[in-house]
Parts: structure tokens; sequence; C-alpha cells
């Protein structure tokens, strides 16, 4: 068994590497000295891979061959691909169970880091979650395919996995998921909306502090770890409304319990979630510290312009 030795030069299979975490994260993979291949699904993603100075291969999320050959020629691992289809995520659920199991399997009895993302989501309602807690997550029909579980018991098969739980809003320019998706909601609808009171929170990071955190992560943290790429631990949703509002000028109100499906659609059911959890024992394994702009600096500073 090939055992994993830390803080050296790897070459590092990546999916998700065009993506908004992926992209920053190879810059900073690459700035390290490691030798990086992205996954791509095509010319564009491709070209913007191979653009970095990274290696390209070409493949799918549905081409578990593509996935193993990754992880095959690599001396570690890091997962970031996901669909990302939010009307339907049974589909992206299934798809990443599958990248995990077939990454699992291809790593096993290696010793060789496997790094995947993961989320804070459900860990513990009505406080802080914290990364002694377990994900509740099991199986396919759970959350995220129930991967970071999956891959956690491929520790006991000689897989060095690292659980990288990204705080529900990664922000910074160039961000395509929740809060690019809630600002263009507040525009369509010309109110900058909270769901009830406003009081459920979301933890925040921004992306370079994120994609910082998953190179410190390859080098430092032992198998079986997870980690919480957190900065801010609770931003209370109403913040973010009146955050959005002030940027875009649109007047900031509740949407009552019963209307937040209807009002924002697909991210009603996140938005409505508390999702807050604290970072302490990840800075002080990794010695990370968050230093960019908050998430209200973000959106004030222009990053969803
Ligand atoms: N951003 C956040 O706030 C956040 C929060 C919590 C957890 N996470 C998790 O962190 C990970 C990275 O997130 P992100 O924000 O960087 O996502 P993203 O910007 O949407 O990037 C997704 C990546 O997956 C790739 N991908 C999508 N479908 C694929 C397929 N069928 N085959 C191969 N590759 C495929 C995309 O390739 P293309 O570029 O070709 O489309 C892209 O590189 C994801 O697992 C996400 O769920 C993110």
């Amino acid at each position: 068994m090939q055992v994993w030795e830390g803080d050296h030069i790897m070459r590092v299979f990546v999916t998700g590497a065009s993506g908004f975490i992926g992209a920053a994260t190879v810059d900073q993979l690459l700035a390290a000295g490691h030798e990086v291949t992205g996954l791509a699904r095509s010319d564009a993603s491709a070209a913007a891979i191979a653009a970095k100075g990274a290696r390209v291969l070409r493949g799918d999320l549905d081409d578990p061959g593509s996935i193993r050959a990754g992880a095959e020629q690599a001396e570690a691992v890091i997962h970031l691909a996901n669909k990302h289809d939010f009307t339907n995520v049974a589909i992206s659920n299934a798809a990443e169970r599958a990248a995990v199991q077939t990454i699992g399997d291809t790593l096993a009895g290696s010793g060789r880091p496997f790094l995947l993302a993961a989320g804070v989501a459900g860990l513990a309602p009505g406080r802080f979650g914290t990364e002694a807690d377990p994900s509740p997550a099991h199986g396919p029909d759970s959350p995220r395919g129930g991967s970071e579980n999956l891959a956690l018991e491929f520790v006991e098969r000689g897989v060095h996995t690292v659980s990288l739980r990204f705080a529900p809003t990664v922000h910074g320019t160039r961000d395509h998921g929740f809060i690019a998706a809630l600002v263009a909601i507040a525009r369509q609808k010309g109110v900058a909306g909270y769901p009830g009171d406003g009081t459920n929170r979301w933890a925040a990071v921004h992306r370079l502090d994120a994609a910082h955190l998953v190179t410190l992560a390859l080098a430092k943290a032992g198998a079986g770890t997870r980690l919480h790429a957190v900065a801010e631990p609770g931003v209370p949703t109403r913040e973010i409304a009146q955050a959005i509002g002030r940027a875009f000028d649109l007047p900031v109100a509740s949407i009552a319990a019963q209307d937040v499906q209807e009002h924002f659609g697909w991210i009603g059911g996140f938005f409505a979630m508390d999702l807050a959890a604290t970072s302490t024992a990840t800075q002080e394994l990794l010695g990370w510290t968050p230093t960019g702009p908050t998430l209200v600096e973000d959106i004030a500073a222009g990053a969803y312009a």
C-alpha cells in the first residue's frame, strides 16, 4: 500500500476543475507546485483548464471510465464536479454517488488522498454544526446521494478520504450559485425577499478562501477528516436580502412561510433552512484563516452586478 506522506508535490486529478470552486482550486494547486489534470466535458471547459497550465482529461460524470482513468493516473483526487440539476436533484445525487463509488473503488488500498465536496445541511438543526457532527445523509436517496458517508466508508478500505464541507454560499465574482439565483429572483420580482422573520442563517465563505482550504487540506488533513470551509458561521437571511436590496436598489420584504416555495422556486427550500456551521477545528488543524470579503461586503462591492 502506498502511504500518503502529506506535504509534497502531487499529481492531482480534479473533477469540476472548470467550476466556480474548482477553477480557483486549480489555480492554487498549480501555484503550490502540484501537477493538475482537470476533467472536462466540453471544448470550452477543456480550453479553460488548459489555459491555466493544467492537463485535461476529457470525460463526464456519466462516463465512469473517464473518472476511473483520472483516478488511476493520479496520486490524489479532488472531486468537485456536480450536475447541480436543482429541478431534479435525484439526477445530481445519483451521479454524485456513482462518481464517489468509482473514485473510492479505484483508490481502494492505495492510501491516496480523496477530497470531496460536501455541505453543512442538516448537521445540527437549531445550533451551529461542527466538524464533529456526522452527516445525517445515508444512502442513495438522501441529500447529495449520501456521498460524504459513502466516501468516508472507504477509509477502512485504505483510501485517505477528506470531506470538504463548503458553506452553502461560497461567494465571489463569477458565482452562479445560490446568491446569484437569489439576486436574479429579487430583480425579477422587484423585491429582495427573505423567508419568514429572516433569522435563519447561512454560513458563508469567499471563493478564494475555500480554494485555499482545499489546497491546505491536500497537504495536511488526515484520513477521515471532515473540514468546514466556513468563514462566517451564520449570516441571517434577512441580512442577505438587505444587502441585495441595497446593491440593486430594491425594497426588502419578508416572504411568509407558505409563500416561500412559490416566490423563490427551487431555491426556496434551501433559503428557508438554518445552515449555520463553525470552522474552529478546521482553522486549528490546517492553520487556515479566511481573509476574503464577507458575503455582505461582496454583494455591496458589486460581485453580483
Ligand atoms: N458554490 C457553493 O456555494 C457550494 C456550496 C456547498 C457545496 N458546493 C459543492 O462544491 C462543489 C463545487 O461547486 P461549484 O460551485 O464549483 O460548482 P459549479 O461552478 O457549478 O461547477 C460544477 C463543475 O462540475 C462540472 N460538471 C457538471 N456536470 C458535469 C458532468 N456531467 N460531467 C463532468 N463534469 C460536470 C462542471 O463542468 P462545466 O464547467 O463543463 O459545466 C463544473 O466544472 C459541488 O459539489 C457543489 O455542490 C458548492
